[in-house]
């Protein structure tokens, strides 16, 4: 037995979990059931010293003694390491910074808060000497911010690109292989369990957008929030999109993307965004179905790296928590600490407007000479250069498929806004931004 371990002041580490529902039990479960294990990796016996709920009558299954309702008092008493699934961004905030304050260290799995105030939280956590830990807020099991944060920091991310939304790839997943519209797909999600009661986190984008700004903050060592992220959820997506993307061998999916982006003057800046694309069925995030996560890491001296696994879920969440915990609990034992915030580069985020991206755009257009013409001409008014174009007869219109190269966002929407409103374009079947090609 591990008992005769101790941290390097002689303690035990004692851990206060901060709510108990699907990942919360499931840590729960695992830290009772692998005493023995984690004690000898963390070096010391890791305990459970209280579990804060908010109603603790709905947890008979718990140990009753380790229950409260009083989450601050559990923060202010004899503990650790707090470790918080609760989620949101109050209350669960003020006790965080309090639990910093005092030297408490923090696992948390709350991207909403992180994507927010991590600079405050990293801040707390320095003047203390206490360790932040957060591998489980972005996609749940995959060991994804560790990598970034530990294993790359002698090399230069150049990008970061990622399904990090379940909901939103099982959605998406299912319209390609069945054809069906989104709102169908959404119902039937919905049914399966996949997307929760209210899905507008997921569909509208706002989690796989605070997914980005911790991707980004620790890929770019600056400081990027959810609100410095351009993000579109799947909402708009349609099965005449799904069809344009198959018909030219793409699939669409949700990508959180982060990308140094070097201006013609050699200044650099930031660039987080979230929005659908269609990426080549041969893309290694093509493959990736279901409620999956993966995320595709360039840089300079690495090249690509691509990670992967359960996003989401308690078990494959807690896993990633307990791994945070076992860290925070060795820094303890040694009388160190893990990496701090790095957030030296402080480098801009960019506008979207002036982000370098590339447009699929499907028009049904008049089927008569010269139209082809008129449409390029637009493109070429705006500075936006074709690289490909198809064209198909039907009665009397013909479908005009056009993909362009890499130009800036604005000039990219500001052509889709005129082609619109040409007397010879019937009709704007489908536009979405086009990734995982040379540009
Ligand atoms: P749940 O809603 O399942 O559980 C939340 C828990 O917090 C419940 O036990 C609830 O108590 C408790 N709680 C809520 N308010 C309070 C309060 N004021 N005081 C004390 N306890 C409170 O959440 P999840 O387990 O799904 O998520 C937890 C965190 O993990 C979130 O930040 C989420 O974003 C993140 N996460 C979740 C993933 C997942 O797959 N679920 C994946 C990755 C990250 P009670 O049980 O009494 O209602
Ligand atoms: N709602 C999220 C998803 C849970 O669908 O991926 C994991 O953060």
């Amino acid at each position: 037995m591990s008992s005769a371990l101790s941290t390097a002041d002689g303690k035990t580490v004692r851990v206060a979990l901060l709510g108990c529902g699907t990942v919360g039990s499931e840590v729960a479960r695992l830290l009772t059931e692998q005493a023995d294990e984690l004690a000898a990796r963390a070096g010391a016996p890791v305990e459970l010293a209280g579990i804060a709920v908010r109603r603790p009558d709905k947890h008979p299954e718990l140990p009753q003694h380790l229950l409260t309702n009083d989450a601050a008092g559990l923060v202010e008493s004899d503990v650790d390491v707090i470790v918080e699934l609760i989620g949101g961004i109050e209350p669960v905030r003020g006790w965080l910074l309090t639990a910093l304050r005092k030297g408490k260290s923090v696992v948390t799995a709350n991207k909403a808060l992180l994507s927010e105030h991590t600079a405050e939280l990293s801040e707390a956590a320095d003047s203390a000497g206490a360790d932040l830990y957060f591998e489980a807020a972005v996609a749940g099991a995959i060991p994804l911010l560790r990598p970034l944060r530990e294993s790359l920091a002698g090399d230069r991310i150049t990008k970061v690109m990622g399904i990090v939304n379940g909901t939103t790839n099982f959605i998406l997943s299912a319209m390609d292989s069945t054809g069906a519209g989104y709102a169908e797909t959404l119902d039937e999600a919905s049914r399966l369990g996949y997307a929760e009661a209210d899905p507008t986190a997921d569909v509208d984008g706002y989690d796989a957008a605070s997914k980005a700004a911790i991707l980004a903050s620790l890929a770019f060592h600056s400081r990027v929030t959810a609100l410095d992220v351009h993000r579109e959820g799947i909402s708009g997506v349609t099965a005449p999109d799904i069809a344009a993307a198959k018909a030219l061998g793409r699939t669409v999916k949700l990508l959180a993307i982060c990308e140094r982006v070097t201006a013609d003057d050699g200044t650099e800046s930031v660039s987080a965004r979230v929005h659908p694309v269609m990426i080549p069925r041969g893309h290694p995030l093509a493959g990736v179905g279901g409620a999956f996560n993966a995320v595709f890491v360039e840089a300079d001296a690495a090249g690509e790296l691509m990670f992967y696994g359960q996003g989401a879920g308690g078990a494959p969440t807690a896993s990633a928590v307990l791994g945070d915990l076992v860290a925070v609990a060795r820094n303890r034992v040694l009388g160190g600490r893990g990496p701090r915030e790095s957030a030296h580069a402080a480098l801009p985020v960019r506008p979207m407007g002036q982000t370098p991206t590339r447009y699929h755009v499907s028009l049904d257009v008049a089927d008569k000479p010269g139209v082809l013409a008129q449409v390029a001409q637009v493109f070429a008014d705006h500075g936006v250069s074709i690289a490909a174009v198809r064209q198909r007869d039907r009665l009397a219109t013909a479908s005009l498929v056009i993909v362009t190269h890499l130009a800036p966002d604005a000039a990219l929407e500001a052509t889709v806004a005129a082609i619109g409103k040409m007397d010879v374009v019937r009709e704007v079947v489908s536009v979405m931004r086009v990734e995982g090609e040379d540009g």
